[in-house]
């Protein structure tokens, strides 16, 4: 009896999802002879029932250039539910799995990793528009928001320099500031704030003014949604972190967003600059991905499937240089990837 493998897509939605399902189907059933179970809405689709699809060629054909993915997410988090493991391991063996492929960020493969020390065969594969997985150079989906993120600051120069205005533009980013920083270097912006380099207003400000005293009368800032603002505090540093609720979803995370309003506010009242702000929010996460996301997640699909084939399991595909690899997702999941000095002082090259 050929094999059954089961894929899951769980977490934020993300450009080149649908690249990754159509690569394990078409590897699965073309070189393998698996059959592939579709299971819809993340970890909440091995908990229900009635929440999976079979997956053939025909189901994969057509899809490679479209956003989001086929199989729906959710942040469904298993050890939050009740007997969420249990029913997950009753579900694995019921529906005759032997390995499930879980695509998804931090929160997906983090549940992937505690379930791989309970026995069930998992193999990940790193997705997230923030880029921050650690042991792999690159997420799939990263490359089209960073694209999105470019092309709006190239947009939003027109109104900046029309109008002699400042423009903060918010970018995603929970814990780093990939985004911001490629999209920021990569846009010209004059300033980038970063969750991983808190940055006391005055500096910013600062910066601002020494540009518009060498006569440019406008200015781009970009800020990721995470980045924290510090503030003098009796005699000590405050950092502030803004967020839009309080409200924690299952793994723990509030909902972000805001923080360019406040800069916005805070930079015209302090500098005298007419200064206006834009949150990009999930257009950055939607529509087509680029050729290099199709082709990443293609190549991460492709992998994921010899790792089963391999026995490979409690394993996370992974690219390094230009090679496609792996590592165990417990190591994968310890540690956040975050923007390292090296490429924090190349941005800073250019502010002000
Ligand atoms: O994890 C990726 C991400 O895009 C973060 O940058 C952002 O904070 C989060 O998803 C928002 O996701 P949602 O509002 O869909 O829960």
């Amino acid at each position: 009896m050929s094999k059954r493998i089961g894929i899951l897509t769980g977490g934020g939605d993300c450009p080149g999802l649908n690249a990754v399902i159509r690569a394990v189907v078409r590897k699965s059933v073309l070189k393998y002879d698996y059959q592939v179970l579709g299971i819809l809405k993340g970890w909440l689709g091995l908990m229900e029932y009635g929440l999976t699809e079979e997956l053939n060629l025909d189901k994969v054909s057509g899809i490679i250039h479209r956003g989001g993915t086929i199989l729906k997410t959710s942040r469904t988090n298993p050890f939050k539910e009740k007997d969420g493991v249990k029913r997950i391991i009753e579900k694995v063996r019921a529906l005759e799995l032997s390995a499930i492929i879980a695509v998804g960020g931090e929160d997906t493969l983090g549940v992937a990793a505690k379930l791989a020390e309970e026995g069930v065969e998992v193999v990940g594969v790193p997705k997230t528009i923030d880029n921050d997985i650690w042991g792999t150079d690159y997420t799939f989906g990263f490359d089209t928001s960073v694209n999105i993120a470019m092309d709006a600051i190239d947009r939003i120069h027109t109104t900046a320099e029309s109008h002699n205005r400042v423009m903060v533009v918010e970018v995603m980013g929970r814990h780093t500031g990939w985004i911001a920083i490629e999209a920021g270097i990569a846009g010209g912006a004059d300033f980038i704030l970063i969750p991983e380099k808190p940055v006391d207003l005055h500096k910013v400000c600062e910066a601002i003014c020494k540009r518009h005293e060498r006569r440019r009368d406008f200015s781009i800032v970009v800020v990721a949604e995470g980045a924290k603002i510090t503030t003098p505090d009796n005699g000590t540093t405050k950092e502030v972190e803004v967020v839009q609720n309080e409200e924690k979803d299952s793994f723990g995370h509030v909902r972000l967003g805001g923080i360019g309003k406040v800069l916005a506010t805070e930079i015209q009242k302090r500098t005298g600059f007419e200064t206006r702000f834009v949150i990009l929010g999930y257009v950055q996460r939607g529509g087509t991905p680029t050729a290099f996301d199709r082709m990443l997640g293609t190549r991460f699909g492709v992998a994921a499937v010899d790792l089963v084939h391999r026995g490979e399991f409690g394993k996370m595909v992974t690219l390094e240089g230009n090679k496609i690899g792996s590592i165990t997702l417990k190591e994968a999941t310890s540690k956040t990837k975050r923007i390292d000095d090296e490429l924090y002082e190349i941005a800073q090259v250019f502010f002000g």
